[in-house]
């Protein structure tokens, strides 16, 4: 079904903002969905000062690899107090592992934990985590279970619809994780086997959310526009919406869903406020990146390009430059210059694997 919609704001204006995962409150009903390599901690932060978002989650963490230290894990679970609310995404077929991570995170202060069931990768599904425990109902059952009454903090589950289109699964594992506890889940409207491919299912969404009492279930899958939000929630009876790469189209959705919640007309940023995020997004980085900030930085160039009508030349130096003496150095330039090309919603989407999901 098309995420377009033509009088969107009308029948959801009066209901409350904010919602309940657990024992956390949160100020928005609209939610960072995780992209490994690009929700980090310098852009979760930026889009917090944006304003509007009710809650980020970690890209997944492999609880293997954080129990033993690993710099890259540990840089994944890095946080700030004005990270806040943040839950840690754990992928893992292995109880023991998601129990012990699980507790690991509760005894340093963070407030919640989401058991990762879509990745659709072969190195995280061949291990039995990921979208594979769609597959095994009773023991993914039992999993969430104990992790479930090892913490006190929320748990929550991200999960596909199903493996493929003979087995949809989510219905029933959305119903059965509620009464083990489970806090809220995350809906994202395709099967394994389509990857990122073909229309997210609406139909398949509002099912799952039809199966669950009372706990909070958030619609996820191609929203982009504030529109589609509104579509995705109208539709399927969704509680909330996690957006993914439509927050990095668009930094400033969440705000915008914020100000059609209270009634406003959403508003873009201006030209300033645009070079402001894209200056703070970097400086963030740097705090905790250092120099490394400079290569991580590049792949985000596409979107302000587009964004800012940077024009190419300078575009192509933001995928290219090597210091933070250079990136002044070009925001200079993108002050002066920015508009000289005509300024676009981006439309470059995160990259995804190609070929067969088989593959992946
Ligand atoms: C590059 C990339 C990385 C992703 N990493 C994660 C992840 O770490 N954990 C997760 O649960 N989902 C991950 N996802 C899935 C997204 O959270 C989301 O479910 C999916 O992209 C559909 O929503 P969207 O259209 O709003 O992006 C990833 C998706 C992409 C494209």
């Amino acid at each position: 079904m098309p995420l377009t919609v033509e009088t969107p704001q009308v029948a959801l204006r009066s209901e409350s903002t904010t919602l309940a995962v657990g024992n956390r409150v949160l100020e928005s009903r609209y939610v960072l969905s995780p992209l490994a390599g690009y929700t980090h901690l310098a852009f979760r932060t930026a889009l917090r000062e944006v304003g509007g978002l009710g809650l980020a989650t970690t890209d997944l963490v492999l609880p293997a690899m954080l129990l033993g230290g690993a710099k890259k894990s540990l840089d994944l679970v890095a946080t700030t107090p004005a990270d806040r609310p943040l839950s840690v995404q754990l992928s893992s077929g292995n109880v023991d592992d998601l129990i012990a991570a699980a507790r690991w995170l509760e005894d340093r202060g963070y407030g919640g934990v989401d058991l990762n069931m879509g990745c659709p990768m072969g190195k995280i599904t061949g291990g039995g985590g990921g979208a594979k425990l769609l597959c095994r109902q009773d023991d993914t059952c039992r999993l969430v279970e104990q992790v479930v009454q090892a913490v006190r903090i929320p748990v929550t589950v991200k999960m596909r619809l199903g493996w493929d289109r003979t087995s949809i699964t989510s219905p029933d594992l959305a119903r059965a994780f509620e009464e083990r506890g489970v806090a809220a889940i995350t809906i994202h409207g395709r099967t394994r086997a389509q990857g990122f491919h073909g229309a997210v299912d609406l139909e398949g969404i509002r099912e799952t959310v039809a199966a669950v009492r009372s706990i909070p279930v958030f619609g996820n899958g191609d929203v982009r526009t504030v529109d589609e939000a509104l579509q995705m929630r109208r539709v399927t009876g969704c509680a909330g919406v996690a957006i993914g790469r439509g927050a990095m189209l668009d930094p400033w959705i969440f705000r915008k869903l914020r100000e059609v919640a209270a009634g406003r007309a959403p508003t873009d940023p201006t030209a300033d406020e645009m070079i402001e995020f894209l200056i703070r997004h970097f400086t963030l980085m740097t705090a905790q990146h250092d120099d490394f900030s400079c290569r991580m930085f590049r792949k985000f160039a596409a979107w302000y390009g587009a964004r800012l009508g940077i024009p190419e030349d300078l575009e192509d130096r933001l995928r290219r430059f090597e210091s933070f003496a250079e990136f002044d150095e070009i925001v200079q330039q993108i002050r002066r210059r920015h508009g000289e090309r005509q300024s676009t919603v981006p439309t470059a989407l995160v990259r995804v694997p190609n070929g067969p999901v088989e593959k992946w």
